[in-house]
């Protein structure tokens, strides 16, 4: 049997051989620490670690590569942040199809800071109104944040919109782009945002344990980091250094997971983020068509393939989605995600709580073929209902 990987809104599958060969090149031919020596391997590895930076700044448009922080991941990235930036008291607007990833630590922060957090709620198909951010802003709204792209739907929120409605404000501004980066245009100057969260596993094609984000000036100076050591800069300091990117990369870097986004970077910059993005798309809106055709399926988000990434939801009446997503894997080799996808808040917008839907996502390596036999599976399973 076949088998055809439609998680990549999870994480790709499978990477670019670039990827792991980067890996395995700085494992065996460099193999050392970066800014720890002045021997040949260890500036081997600061020349690889920089480049890998630069790489980045150049595809989010950061002034500075010293700007990308690197992290184990978008969710170490949002806590980083949430944790760095936020004092007692705080008002905190955030969208309602959050992931996981900034919902549960802004909820304990809410309750040992006393924040004030407001939900800018989006709209049954998961889609904001940036009105909603002009309604609800105040003078002291101290931070607002929102993901680029729903993970449960892929609806587009007005990210750029709001950076316009924000510049000039003393408000913070965090874009979490884990459902972007890669595939849409994540422009950290044009978005005007102190904070862009991305992690190096999805559509940036890396390994896994690899993310970071892009940080304004005016943010680094005043986020505290959320982890402190060795940076092998101002040994003699008992602080922390308070410079880019020292302030926020504290211990032995994964050189490894660096060495693997550098290369899938390279690939998405090669192949042109437009390019990468319009492919998705087109796979998107002729797998939408197709589920149009087949009745008793429910498809969720926005019906406009421009308003959203390659991810669908949907539900087959009377079907549970986790017996679906198991079906589809057992008999058909096609795998799926099913349930509320680390995103509660998301499934409460679009009235799937608490059951979920079965989520497809297309990717790097999707193709025509890939669609057609998930179109014809679904159409099998439910004819036999
Ligand atoms: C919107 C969004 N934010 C955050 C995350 C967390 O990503 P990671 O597990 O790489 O930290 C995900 C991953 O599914 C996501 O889709």
């Amino acid at each position: 049997m076949r088998e055809i990987y439609a998680d990549h809104a999870a994480t790709t599958f499978p990477r670019p051989p670039a990827v792991a060969a980067a890996m395995t090149a700085y494992l065996n031919n460099i193999g050392c620490s970066p800014g720890r020596g002045g021997y040949k391997r260890s500036l081997d590895a600061a020349r690889l670690v920089y480049e890998s930076r630069s790489r980045l700044a150049e595809l989010f448009n950061a002034a500075r590569p010293e700007q990308v922080i690197f992290t184990p991941s978008v969710t170490y990235s949002l806590n980083l942040l949430l944790k760095g930036l936020l004092r007692t008291g705080d008002h905190v607007l955030v969208s309602s199809v959050e992931h996981n990833s900034v919902v549960r630590p802004l909820s304990r922060l809410a309750g040992e800071l006393e924040l004030q957090v407001e939900f800018l709620q989006c709209n049954p198909d998961s889609s904001l109104d940036p009105l909603q951010v002009k309604k609800k802003l105040r003078p002291s709204t101290r931070l607002v944040i929102l993901t680029h792209a729903s993970n449960v739907t892929g609806a587009l929120l007005p990210v750029y919109e709001t950076g316009e409605i924000l510049a000039g404000t003393d408000t913070f501004y965090a874009v979490d782009a884990a459902q972007t980066a890669g595939s849409e245009e994540v422009d950290f100057a044009a978005l005007r945002c102190d904070y862009l969260a991305f992690t190096g596993h999805k559509g940036l094609l890396g390994p896994p344990g690899i993310g970071g984000m892009c940080i304004s000036e005016r943010a680094a100076e005043i986020t505290e980091p959320l982890v402190e050591g060795g940076t092998g800069s101002r040994s003699e300091q008992e602080r922390q250094p308070g410079f880019l990117p020292d302030k926020f990369e504290s211990g032995t870097q994964n050189v490894p997971g660096i060495a693997g986004l550098n290369a899938g970077v390279l690939t998405v910059l090669d192949a042109g983020t437009e390019a990468l993005g319009r492919q998705k798309r087109e796979l998107t809106e002729r797998f939408r068509q197709g589920l149009a055709q087949i009745p008793g399926i429910k498809v969720y988000g926005p019906t406009d393939a421009a308003a959203t990434t390659a991810t669908i939801s949907v539900s087959i009446e009377g079907m549970d989605s986790g017996d679906l997503s198991f079906i589809l894997d057992q008999a058909y080799g096609i795998m799926t995600r099913s349930g509320l996808h680390c995103a509660p808040y998301a499934h409460r917008t679009l009235g799937t709580f608490p059951a979920g839907t079965l989520r497809f996502s297309f990717g790097y390596g999707s193709t025509q073929l890939d669609v057609t036999e998930i179109l014809a599976a679904l159409k099998e399973i439910t004819t036999a209902r």
